[in-house]
């Protein structure tokens, strides 16, 4: 284990802006930093970086945490992992502790059936190159796929012979346990006595993106037997079925390169992909999409082309998989091939470039497939058509709104006019699969984030400790940014520099307005002007816009905003927003307080070193000061709502 000293010495050194800056490009907004978020894909920036807290968070999917959370997420990695990386990044030396032998047995079952994997695959590789019955029978059959040398050396195939435990017996020579060996699904116990699970089977070893490999898939020879034709790992530490993609470590560089990723359904379609030179190509090994096979693919690209050979009896499982990769923002296209051929057949008999033909003039969105299929499907029964216009909404609504809006629009015109529905009313459908789904979604948590509620009480000094109405407040902040985000204030170049420079976007709870507040201050930054208010007033987004309507639906202060616009300002109306102003940044200023003084209360409760204390203890009173100023500075202000008056 891991020593808390190393720990220690890992996060004091480890900055956020440095490893958080080695995977997406930041850019400096006032005291911190903004990116796109490399956790879900989107065109403007909704991820915040504040070194001052040394966290992140993104607005648009919600992940947030710190430096160590980032590289488990980003990278895959346990939380000792990542504690690794970062020593490793830093040149910092880990110190181990001893730990208990279960849990050391534990941690090093992952390692050990890795250790034995990569050893089984080197025995039945060799199997196949240098024996002769690895030749007689193995390279053969490779041959006769149409296979050459060094694809079987690429993707390191294998053979294991007729034999009954020719594996076992050298796996044991070599000191691996029995029960490891079980675990890896590599032997079984019948009787008392030990076999080989893959007896005359030629073997495909599966591996990690980084090349680790996870387990096999190992294919019969004879085609008359009732065994399986492909026999794979069972579960085990390693090999976690829904979270493995055959091809992923030697395609990975093409699927970043092409910027595309073809999905096929077997190992020897990848294999024949490859050997005709297209690269960019996993597999999902026969088992169906899965959430985490889709983000591993989309850590590479977000065009994802489904190779299918199109038997009815798969499509109803594949619109499955194809939903939930709508879901996660993949741009997805499918290919039905020729009746009777797959990947492998219709490469090695056309040809890479009979391929990229076919799949260009074959290959149709997924909702157009859907509709194609369904509508063939429903014929003219009027149940069935409205079923399918049921079904094609609620695969249309799983469109990340917010980033592909106009995707969304078209795939509405072009379903409504196939369909032969109003347009309107499969947008209203849409629209309340999409709600629907946000309510599902936000249920245990808060349930109304869009609209903010009027506060009715002034907020006595205890309230103003404890927000409780933090939503209200970071709505509030919005609407003076994009009220007032473009008049003077003392000392900054405009109202809403100075809150760049002064509000933390990682306070912000409220997701939408993070949001928002980003997309806002990028408009600053490319086009060295505030936004107008209507490009808030004209959001594209229907639910969006109204509740930005709402939110700066009120007369005093909208009428306020043109006045200034046009230069007929009163000294009244213009002290009326400086107070505004400085009653909102007041808030978020004391919250920025509240946060720091819950911190360092945090730490000095498990802090033992008096000396230590001490400090904490300075600095703590130092805060409580701050807080004090603040509060005596600016009143706390109720805003009242606008929408209600
Ligand atoms: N598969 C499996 N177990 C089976 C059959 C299939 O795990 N009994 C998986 C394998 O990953 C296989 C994929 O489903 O690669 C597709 O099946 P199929 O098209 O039958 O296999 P191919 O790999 O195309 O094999 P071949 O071309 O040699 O028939
Ligand atoms: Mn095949």
């Amino acid at each position: 284990m891991i020593a808390q000293s190393s720990v220690d010495e890992v996060m004091s050194r480890a900055s956020i802006i440095d490893v958080v800056g080695q995977f997406v490009r930041l850019k400096k907004r006032g005291t911190n930093y903004i990116a796109n978020c490399p956790f879900h894909n989107e065109k403007t920036p909704s991820f915040n970086v504040s070194p001052a807290k040394g966290i992140y968070k993104c607005f648009g999917c919600g992940k947030a945490g710190n430096v160590i959370s980032f590289i488990q997420e980003h990278e895959k990695l346990t939380y000792p992992e990542s504690i690794r990386w970062l020593a490793d990044f830093y040149k910092i030396t880990i110190k181990e502790t001893e730990t208990s032998p279960e849990r050391q047995i534990q941690q090093q079952a992952g390692e050990a059936l890795r250790i034995l994997n990569e050893f089984a695959a080197k025995h039945f590789h060799e199997t196949l190159m240098n024996t002769e019955e690895g030749r007689l029978i193995g390279i053969s059959y490779f041959k006769q796929r149409g296979f050459r040398k060094e694809i079987i050396e690429r993707f390191r195939l294998g053979y294991n012979p007729e034999q009954n435990d020719a594996f076992y017996q050298a796996a044991i020579i070599k000191g691996y346990s029995k029960e490891l060996l079980e675990k890896a699904g590599l032997i079984k116990n019948r009787n008392g006595s030990y076999f080989d699970v893959y007896r005359g089977r030629v073997i495909f070893p599966i591996e990690s993106m980084t090349g680790r490999i996870l387990g096999f898939g190992a294919r019969i020879l004879k085609s008359n037997e009732k065994a399986p034709k492909y026999i794979n790992t069972p579960e085990n530490e390693l090999y976690i079925k829904s979270k493995v993609l055959y091809g992923m470590f030697q395609s990975r560089q093409a699927i970043g390169k092409q910027d595309e990723c073809f999905l096929v359904e077997g190992y020897t379609d990848v294999i024949s992909l490859h050997q005709g030179g297209v690269e960019n190509v996993v597999s999902s090994s026969g088992t169906s999409l899965t959430e985490d096979k889709l983000r591993l693919i989309g850590q590479l690209t977000r065009n994802l082309t489904i190779l299918y050979d199109g038997d009815a009896a798969g499509i109803k499982a594949a619109i499955r998989g194809l939903d939930m990769a709508l879901g996660q923002s993949f741009n997805v296209q499918l290919v039905l091939l020729p009746e009777g051929e797959d990947p492998d057949s219709f490469i090695q008999k056309s040809g890479a470039a009979k391929f990229h033909e076919y799949v260009k003039e074959h290959k149709q969105d997924v909702i157009n497939f859907r509709l194609q299929v369904g509508l063939q499907d429903a014929g003219n029964d009027p149940v069935k058509r409205s079923k399918l216009v049921n079904e094609v909404a609620e695969s249309i609504s799983r469109i990340n709104k917010a980033e592909d809006f106009s995707l969304q629009n078209f795939y509405i015109r072009e379903a409504a006019s196939k369909l032969k529905v109003d347009e309107t009313g499969l947008v209203n459908l849409v629209n309340k699969y999409i709600r629907d789904r946000v309510e599902q979604e936000n249920k245990p948590k808060r349930r109304d984030e869009a609209i903010p509620e009027p506060m009715e009480e002034p907020m006595g000094e205890e309230q103003f400790h404890k927000p409780s109405s933090d939503e209200v407040q970071e709505w509030q902040l919005l609407r003076i940014l994009i009220e007032y985000g473009h008049l003077a204030y003392e000392g900054y170049e405009s109202v809403a520099k100075m809150i760049e420079e002064r509000v933390d976007p990682a306070l912000l709870d409220t997701q939408l307005v993070g949001k928002l507040f980003n997309e806002y201050f990028d408009h600053y930054t490319h086009f060295g002007s505030t936004p107008e208010i209507h490009y808030f007033v004209n959001y594209p987004d229907p639910t969006i816009r109204q509740t930005l309507a709402q939110l700066l639906h009120h007369d005093t202060e909208i009428s306020l905003n043109w006045k200034a616009k046009y230069g007929i300002e009163s000294v009244s109306d213009s002290m009326m927003y400086v107070n505004d102003v400085d009653s909102s940044l007041s808030y978020f200023e004391n919250k920025k307080v509240i946060v720091l003084l819950e911190e360092l209360m945090q730490k000095l409760s498990t802090e033992t070193d008096p000396l230590k204390q001490a400090r904490m203890q300075m600095k703590y009173l130092e805060l409580k000061k701050m807080e004090r100023e603040i509060l005596k500075r600016h009143q706390p202000v109720v805003f009242k709502s606008s929408k209600h008056k």
